[in-house]
């Protein structure tokens, strides 16, 4: 059976999810935006790719959403991106108006979907795509965690002048610059990180971690990161449709887990057919717990704005 992945929004994040999952030959695409000819001629272009790279999956662009009817997954990237001197919160408005388009114009369409979040605030906008759709918690859930985990992961493997390949590393907490990198959890090739990185260089690795996305939006000046977002986006659509059950953190709606509850925030979770199918609890100690608190309270506080409306 051929999967069906609608991705919503065809700017750079939304295209360049569509780049991974073809190539990974996930399922058939549908590129969903509401500026007219980029879409179709994103999605003409890659799958025009296909016969170079040999991968079989139809591709299409689209304004109508018609066309997303009978999704398997969702992917939600549409929004404005942050500028230089923004927060991801700045976006909360304009994107909150956008997400409850997006979301009540699938939902309806494609009643057993998953919907993956991409946009931000991360956590809020998750938490508004399970308000709007009415979808069961396990089938929605936000991608952060496994594009943060990636950046410290990446940040280790340069320190430690090792193969990124080897770099375990896992982080919870909000998508934002309070999130909680755990170097207790971290390790390369099985061995605990801390036998390879003094601790004043984990410091500053966890603090260039948290501010990560921003040293991108910096760097670029006009938008902000699409690579690393795109791919941890497909490596979740993958998880869910080969049923990989893969331990990644992911933006989950929690229920007492670690303490919280009516939130969404990045927990270590099992992620398979069934999405969220577990949510893994962790052994913190004080000092991380303490971080998570702080952390958590930065995503309750946008999610409160976003209720006021
Ligand atoms: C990032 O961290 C865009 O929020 C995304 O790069």
């Amino acid at each position: 059976m051929r999967h069906k992945i609608s991705i919503i929004g065809a700017g750079f994040v939304g295209s360049t999810t569509a780049h991974w999952v073809a190539a990974k030959e996930l399922g058939d695409i549908v590129l969903l935006d509401i500026v007219e000819g980029i879409p179709q001629g994103k999605a003409l272009d890659l799958y025009e790719a296909s016969p170079i790279e040999g991968f079989d999956a139809r591709v299409i662009g689209t304004n109508d959403y018609a066309d997303t009817a009978n999704s398997d997954i969702i992917v939600v990237t549409s929004g404005a991106p942050r500028k230089p001197g923004m927060s991801r919160e700045d976006l909360i408005k304009v994107n909150a108006d956008i997400t409850r388009a997006c979301i009540s114009s699938t939902v309806s369409l494609s009643p057993n979907a998953t919907i993956i979040m991409v946009n931000n605030p991360l956590d809020a906008m998750t938490y508004l795509a399970r308000d709007v759709s009415g979808f069961p918690k396990n089938r929605v859930f936000g991608q952060a965690g496994i594009l943060d985990s990636a950046r410290y992961r990446t940040f280790i493997a340069m320190e430690a002048n090792v193969s990124v390949e080897d770099v375990q590393a896992m982080l919870m907490g909000g998508h934002g610059d309070e999130m909680v990198p755990l170097p207790r959890f971290s390790t390369i090739g099985g061995i605990p990180v801390t036998e390879f990185i003094p601790k004043d260089r984990l410091d500053a690795i966890v603090e260039r971690t948290r501010k990560g996305g921003g040293e991108i939006v910096n760097l670029l000046k006009t938008g902000s990161a699409y690579y690393a977002p795109a791919a941890a986006t497909a490596q979740m659509v993958e998880a869910v449709l080969r049923d990989k059950k893969r331990v990644i953190p992911c933006a989950a709606y929690l229920e007492g887990e670690y303490g919280l509850s009516d939130i969404y925030f990045g927990v270590p979770v099992v992620l398979g057919a069934g999405g969220v199918e577990r949510i893994i609890e962790l052994p913190l100690n004080d000092d991380e717990k303490a971080l998570l608190q702080k952390s958590a309270a930065a995503v309750s506080s946008t999610i409160e704005t976003l209720k006021k409306g």
